[in-house]
């Protein structure tokens, strides 16, 4: 009789929580949807600098099918032919690039020579980066316009995969830093938190270029940014520097963009449940319906958004790079093959809207 009771339980709670899955999967199939919908509008070339990995060569293929984009595989052919027979991946529709044995090498040794040759990077060791660590190939096709959007990041930890981007990719607008984000999907709404890839412990002026870069990428959707600027603290509560930092940032943003809403310091309570804005803050900008979320330092922003991923159950579309000219992009390390086709959809949204610029 426990048992069984044990299960009603189980399966009542069940039922309930299909329920509620069910509304949140399918908000996130109409976004991821929506994104998808709009890569087709404007296929891109999409290089791809972990071209000798199952996952991604599965990925190229499926963006094929989905006919958003031509991709561009990075690395050995023979290599990439083997996996792809082996994975039964028919490889129509893909390129494949040996950076070693490209006719484009040495421009790209000359011109990655020239950017980086007071950064202490010789000649030699230009062709050395160019085809031993394919992040510096794909961004230089970025660069001279032989792919339109990069997406990498599956195989190394984040800071070195973004790295040879910081190092050639130019910035858009006069942003100094960049900033990475996630879509955060639940059934009832919809969330951009940031910075929660890049910028360890920003100053004003970096959290500010964050939340402004924030608003670009909801703005790419239609959405009408609303900023709440998160700490432990609601408006000035506890007087502290990095309160002022918050202050400052939001000062910043509103000198810019007067016409975007952003409000904080606030908890992230304040900024997303209407109840405690409505009965304590009346006054805030924010009502309790923030849809962009800036975090006051990277382990906050890190933390918050794997556990609304994880134990939240909100579905997770990004990390969205922020604030360079091109679309780049870094994955999650070890991203499934959905994740890299989502992301390459996102990218080539990106490069299109930047191209037009
Ligand atoms: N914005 C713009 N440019 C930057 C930034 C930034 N935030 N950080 C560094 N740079 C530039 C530097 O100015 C430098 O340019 P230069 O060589 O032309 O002068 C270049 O990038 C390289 O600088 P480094 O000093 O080598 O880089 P640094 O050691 O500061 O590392 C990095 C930068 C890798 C982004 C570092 O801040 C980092 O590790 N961040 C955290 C990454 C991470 O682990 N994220 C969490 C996990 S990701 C996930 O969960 C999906």
């Amino acid at each position: 009789a426990i048992d069984s009771g044990v299960a009603r339980v189980i399966i009542t709670d069940w039922e309930k929580y299909k329920d509620q899955l069910e509304a949140r999967l399918s908000v996130a199939r109409e976004f991821t949807r929506q994104i998808i919908q709009r890569a087709r509008f404007t296929p891109k070339k999409i290089v791809f600098p972990e071209g000798e990995y199952e996952k991604i060569i599965k990925a190229a293929a499926k963006i094929v099918e989905e006919g958003f984009g031509t991709p561009i595989l990075l690395g050995d052919k023979d290599t990439i032919l083997k996996i792809a027979e082996k994975a039964n991946v028919n490889l129509d529709g893909i390129e494949i690039v040996c950076p070693g044995s490209s006719p484009n090498l040495d421009k790209y040794a000359q011109q990655l020579f020239k950017m980086r040759q007071r950064k202490g990077v010789t000649e030699v060791e230009a062709y050395r980066l160019l085809t031993k660590i394919t992040n510096y190939y794909g961004a230089l096709m970025i660069l001279n316009g032989e792919a339109d959007c990069l997406v990498t990041g599956y195989s190394r930890d984040y800071g070195n995969s973004v790295r040879p981007l910081l190092e050639t990719i130019p910035f858009e607008k006069d942003y100094k830093t960049v900033s990475g984000s996630y879509f955060m999907i639940f059934k009832d709404r919809l969330l951009l938190c940031a910075d929660t890839t890049v910028n360890l412990n920003p100053t004003a002026e970096q959290l500010a270029q964050i939340a402004l870069q924030s608003a670009d990428t909801v703005e790419k959707f239609d959405i009408k940014p609303k900023i709440a600027m998160l700490n432990f603290t609601n408006f000035g509560s506890v007087k502290c520097e990095r309160v002022k930092v918050i202050q400052d940032a939001i000062k910043l943003v509103k000198a810019k963009r007067p016409d975007i809403i952003i409000d904080g310091d606030m908890q992230a309570d304040t900024a997303t449940y209407a109840p405690i804005a409505e009965e304590a803050f009346p006054f805030s900008e924010i009502k309790g319906d923030a849809n962009i979320l800036i975090f006051p330092n990277l382990e906050s922003g890190n933390i918050a958004y794997k556990l609304l991923y994880r134990v939240g159950s909100g579905t997770a579309i990004g990390p969205i790079l922020q604030g360079f000219k091109k679309s780049v992009h870094v994955l999650q390390r070890g991203s499934d093959v959905h994740e890299i086709v989502y992301l390459a959809a996102y990218a080539v949204v990106d490069a299109s809207i930047k191209q037009n610029i």
